[in-house]
């Protein structure tokens, strides 16, 4: 079987990709080919960060891989905290002050609109390739829900009653942004 190393250490995120992907590759984690730096991500868009992010592995390692940015883009906030979501509320915050922050920006919006947008990035044999993922929904009012990382808990997907963070993994992985990337890649790399 093929190795493809995925830049990432996030189990949750190893496990996904194994489930669709697991027969064809062996989706090999940072920690396994002894990567165990922070990778750089500091541009300016989720494609930026997803291509730096392969590009730094691949150099490295000269083996195929894959990474993958996210972030919640909210109308309301022109697109904010999109890229910058994992430290909306600054450099050491948790998933609670980054939702309280966007609770509180958003608290006099009428316009709740809101999307997740995952961006993955691959390098095949020193070719570049690009899959996204997004979902769309709004920005719940308060938090509903104990599951899930992150914004789950005021994401509420269209078409849905419940927010991902009262969700089971099987039905937010099944609809989301990281989800839909996926299987974008797993349907290209199936059909080589
Ligand atoms: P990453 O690029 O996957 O590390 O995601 C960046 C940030 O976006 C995370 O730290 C979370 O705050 C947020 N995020 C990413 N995926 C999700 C998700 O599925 N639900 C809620 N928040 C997410």
């Amino acid at each position: 079987m093929k190795d493809l190393i995925f830049a990432s250490n996030n189990m949750h995120k190893l496990e996904e990709v194994r489930s669709m992907l697991g027969l064809k590759y062996n989706i090999v984690s940072l920690k396994q080919v002894g990567y165990n730096q922070e990778i750089p991500e500091n541009q300016d868009t989720l494609q930026g960060n997803a291509l730096q992010k392969a590009r730094v592995i691949y150099n490295q390692y000269h083996k195929n891989c894959f990474a993958d940015d996210t972030g919640l883009e909210i109308e309301a906030l022109d697109g904010r905290p999109g890229v910058y979501s994992a430290r909306y509320a600054g450099e050491h915050c948790s998933f609670e002050d980054n939702m309280n922050k966007v609770l509180a920006e958003m608290q006099n919006e009428q316009n709740r609109k809101a999307c997740f947008r995952t961006v993955i990035a691959l390098i095949l044999d020193g070719k570049e390739y690009l899959f996204e993922g997004r979902v769309d929904g709004v920005i719940l009012r308060e938090k509903h829900g104990k599951d899930g990382f992150g914004y789950d808990p005021v994401f509420l997907p269209d078409g849905f009653d419940a927010s991902f963070a009262e969700m089971s993994l099987e039905q937010k992985n099944a609809i989301s942004h990281r989800g839909r990337a996926i299987a974008k890649l797993a349907q290209f790399l199936i059909n080589l």
